[in-house]
């Protein structure tokens, strides 16, 4: 049902025409009445679609919640979406049988190969930087923090809105070269080369650079089956200074459902993508304690984004892995860390 709003661009039919009768967006999307008048129903059922106040004798329709959640106001896909309607549409497109024996599917690489698709990543990210930050932002605090990593720190957008804000800070973004490049510009740009470190590699093969006070993984651990995870949390555990924290800024599975489920059968056909992405909170909790990070604070999502935010802090002691508990992870309120 989505993918057809989508291909049909009802959402700027509405914005155009104003709350139209049913007959007129039968006429204006050139749909067979019958058929039409069922998928209106089925776009009202699912608040897709709702009745628009009116004294007219014919109801007329208009964006209904989950579209106002999902569009702008002028009909466009909000920018936060669009992706994951792209994948879901391309997804659509193949047969789920031939998909699970092996027929082979056009090339969607993760990490991004060519030019055009890491600006696609890299500009889908900048864009939504914004919620994203203020998400980490009300639970973490960065006033005394003189060191932070940001791992797989996009086209640097995030380290230069948190050199900007705090002046004694000093950001290094790791990334992959062509992200690296662009946030190397971006940071220039910004006059804040003084400031923000750029380091290339591939958090997979390459250590991770030492000694900070806090490490940021932001909507990366969600791209990542477990085995990395833990690879990539143990990587980070070394570049933190005794006593440093690591925040993790993911959506989680048991947060998400919805949103998991339509992902996570968008990334079926794609090889490069394994399975469960998207994590519960348990399975960060488990990979934190068995790090020996203590559990310091859990935020989960609110009803304006995705995300929730996990920190944790890397013991004084004990460079060595160990089996210590981690706090109880109740703590959704409270001081920011
Ligand atoms: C979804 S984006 C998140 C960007 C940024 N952290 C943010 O929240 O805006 C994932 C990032 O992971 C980076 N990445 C993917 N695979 C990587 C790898 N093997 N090594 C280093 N960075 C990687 C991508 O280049 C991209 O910048």
């Amino acid at each position: 049902m989505l993918e057809s709003v989508v291909a049909l661009e009802l959402p700027a039919l509405l914005a155009r025409r104003g709350p139209p009768t049913a007959k007129a967006i039968i006429a204006a999307l050139k749909l067979d009445p019958h058929r039409g008048q069922k998928w209106l129903e089925l776009l009202l059922h699912m608040g897709l679609l709702e009745p628009a106040p009116s004294r007219h004798p014919q109801p007329r329709y208009q964006a209904g919640p989950l579209m106002r959640a999902l569009f702008y106001a002028d009909g466009t896909p909000v920018w936060f979406y669009q992706d994951f309607l792209r994948y879901f549409n391309t997804v659509l497109n193949f047969d789920t049988v031939d998909v699970l024996r092996g027929a082979s599917v056009p090339d969607i690489a993760y990490p991004p190969r060519t030019p055009a698709e890491v600006e696609a990543l890299e500009g889908w990210m900048r864009t939504t930087a914004g919620e994203t930050m203020e998400t980490i932002e009300r639970v973490v605090s960065l006033k005394g923090t003189q060191r932070l990593l940001d791992v797989a720190g996009g086209d640097g957008t995030m380290a230069v809105h948190y050199a900007r804000r705090h002046p004694q800070l000093h950001v290094t973004v790791f990334n992959l070269p062509a992200s690296a490049a662009m946030a190397r510009r971006n940071v220039a740009k910004a006059g804040l080369s003084k400031r923000i470190t750029v380091v290339e590699g591939d958090f997979r093969r390459d250590p991770l650079p030492r000694g900070y006070q806090m490490v940021q993984f932001s909507r990366v651990l969600a791209d990542w089956p477990e085995d990395v995870c833990r690879l990539l949390l143990g990587k980070a555990r070394a570049s933190l200074s005794p006593g440093g924290r690591v925040v993790i800024c993911e959506p989680l599975a048991d947060d998400n459902p919805d949103l998991t489920l339509a992902w996570h059968f968008s990334y079926l056909p794609y090889d490069d993508f394994g399975a469960r992405l998207y994590k519960p909170l348990a399975a960060y909790e488990r990979m934190l304690q068995e790090l020996g990070f203590h559990l310091l604070r859990v935020a989960r999502k609110d009803r304006h984004g995705i995300h929730a935010v996990i920190v944790a802090q890397r013991p004084d002691a004990s460079p060595a892995p160990s089996r210590r508990p981690a706090l109880p992870a109740t703590q959704r309120g409270g001081k920011r860390q």
